[in-house]
């Protein structure tokens, strides 16, 4: 008999085709047995990074021959976990007790977790004690590897769960399959992990050193992006700005950026996330330039106590970060800053909290995620002395919410009565009379239209804010504007 391992192609991504097509007949063998098709379903927590792994997982399930389920009724489901909070981590455990209830009515059932919390070897361990019903575990760096695992599951006869969970790679697998959620927009990963190990932050233990992709192959999938219908790219990383500073022989961000706005047919560009500390002037001008980028930017603040920020190791101080936003501004007046900020990071005090206040009062930012900073074990600052108690917390989280949710209705209320492109999105969910999309600096907009819409941008008028969104009219340009 020929062993199917020993003559497996060694260079990816043959290797995962070749295991693929094996798994292809064991699912087609599982067909004519159950007599139906077998389902997938993917649950996905955490980033842009692990929404985009998900939808690469997917293509491999349905080149595999399975099909994606609603719910996690299904016969395969993997959960692409995140591990940036704690309550991210309790949320998986929780779910957990669910999916083995639905195993115990489909002993079939085959359960796989992946992604950012898998990379712990903490959580492996509690998982392979406490919940030993799970088959499948796989980490950050191999996800590629999916249908090998299956393999290895289905002709695997013991009862111990595939294992398999990398501590690092330099390895970039191209050119597998990946089923995209949107036809009309798409992330596209440019560099992967972060060397910056900011001290709260457990990103860079979970997700490895940073790498970036070729600029070739990255424009060559936007290229195929935009022969497919898509007219939107965000283009993702930890930390956009510093692509390509390992690789020698590779472009700036900036450079990049302008190599994408260059590409026929797509209208619009967004990326995530900018470290401030390498927002480049070179960046700023390159933007302000561009024909498709969007006059968005997510700058991270964390804090604006230069004292916490040392300690957070973010090198850049509260003047820096203002005086970038003064420059942004400058060179795009209609420019849109979000943000992300922690409360009660180890030691804050209420003057480190009113040093951020005051950056939140003078950025008047679009809008910000707020977090309640979360110990994260292994990192530096959860050794730190002098964590803060919950109700400080609380107490500073609630004001700080109640500032920015006031500027952001501000400057909400600023565009009402302009004229503005909307991409749009869907159905709205609640009114199927009204589609909902977005505005290019990401602002929804709710009009009145049906699904022949869905992946055109149009003209809109916004008629009206409410909170953080828009209801608008199209306009055809027909209008009276007496
Ligand atoms: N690379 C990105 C974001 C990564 S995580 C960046 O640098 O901006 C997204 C956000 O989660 C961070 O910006 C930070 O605000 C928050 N975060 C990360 N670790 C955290 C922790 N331990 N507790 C609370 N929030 C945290
Ligand atoms: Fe985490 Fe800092 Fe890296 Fe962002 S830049 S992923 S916050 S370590
Ligand atoms: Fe979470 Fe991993 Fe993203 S920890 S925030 S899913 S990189």
């Amino acid at each position: 008999m020929i062993d199917n391992l020993s003559v497996a192609p060694v260079h990816e991504p043959e290797r995962q085709y070749y295991f693929m097509d094996l798994c292809k007949s064991i699912v087609l063998n599982k067909e004519n047995e159950y007599g139906r098709k077998l389902t997938c379903h993917i649950n996905t927590f955490g980033c842009q990074m692990n929404a985009k792994d998900s939808e690469k997982l997917l293509g491999i399930l349905e080149e595999i021959g399975f099909v994606e389920s609603e719910d996690e009724k299904a016969d395969f489901v993997l959960y692409n976990t995140c591990t940036v909070r704690e309550n991210a981590n309790l949320k998986v455990y929780g779910r957990l007790g669910y999916l083995k209830k639905l195993k115990e009515k489909n002993p079939n059932m085959i359960i796989a977790l992946c992604g950012c919390m898998m990379q712990e070897s903490d959580v492996v361990e509690k998982i392979r004690k406490s919940f030993s019903f799970v088959d499948i575990i796989f980490g950050t760096h191999n996800i590629f590897q999916l249908a090998e695992l299956l393999y290895d599951r289905f002709t695997n006869k013991s009862k111990k769960p595939t294992v398999n969970v990398w501590e690092g790679t330099t390895e970039i697998v191209e050119d597998l399959p990946q089923i995209r959620k949107y036809p009309f927009k798409a992330g596209v990963n440019i560099m992967f992990g972060c060397d910056n190990f900011c001290t709260y932050c457990i990103v860079p233990y979970v997700r490895g050193r940073e790498r970036s992709r070729s600029s070739r192959d990255i424009i060559r999938e936007i290229e195929k992006l935009v022969s497919e219908g898509v007219v939107e790219v965000m283009l993702l990383g930890q930390n956009v700005n510093s692509y390509g500073n390992k690789e020698e022989d590779e472009v700036s961000f900036a450079e990049l950026l302008k190599m994408v706005d260059d590409i026929e047919g797509l209208e619009r560009i967004r990326f995530m996330t900018s470290h401030p500390k390498d927002l480049s002037d070179e960046l700023i001008e390159v933007m302000a330039n561009a024909k498709k980028v969007c006059h968005q930017f997510h700058l991270p603040l964390q804090s604006g106590s230069d004292r916490l920020l040392k300690l957070m190791n973010r090198h850049y101080t509260k003047e820096k970060y203002l005086s970038l936003v003064d420059k942004l501004r400058e060179a795009m007046p209609d420019i849109s800053i979000t943000t992300d900020i922690i409360v009660g990071f180890p030691g804050e005090t209420e003057e480190d909290f009113m040093e951020t206040m005051d950056v939140v009062e003078k950025v008047n930012y679009d809008s910000a995620f707020t977090f309640i900073y979360s110990k994260r074990t292994g990192t530096p600052a959860a050794k730190m002395e002098n964590q803060i108690p919950e109700d400080v917390i609380k107490d500073r989280f609630d004001r700080l919410l109640d500032k920015i949710q006031k500027g952001s209705d501000m400057k909400t209320k600023q565009l009402v009565g302009q004229t503005k492109k909307v991409l749009v999105e869907g159905v709205n969910e609640h009114d199927d009379s009204l589609v909902t999309g977005r505005l290019d600096n990401n602002s929804v907009v709710h009009l009145k239209g049906d699904e022949s819409l869905i992946g055109k941008i149009v003209d809109v008028h916004l008629d009206e804010a409410k909170g953080f969104y828009y209801y608008g009219t199209i306009r055809t340009g027909n209008e009276c504007e007496c």
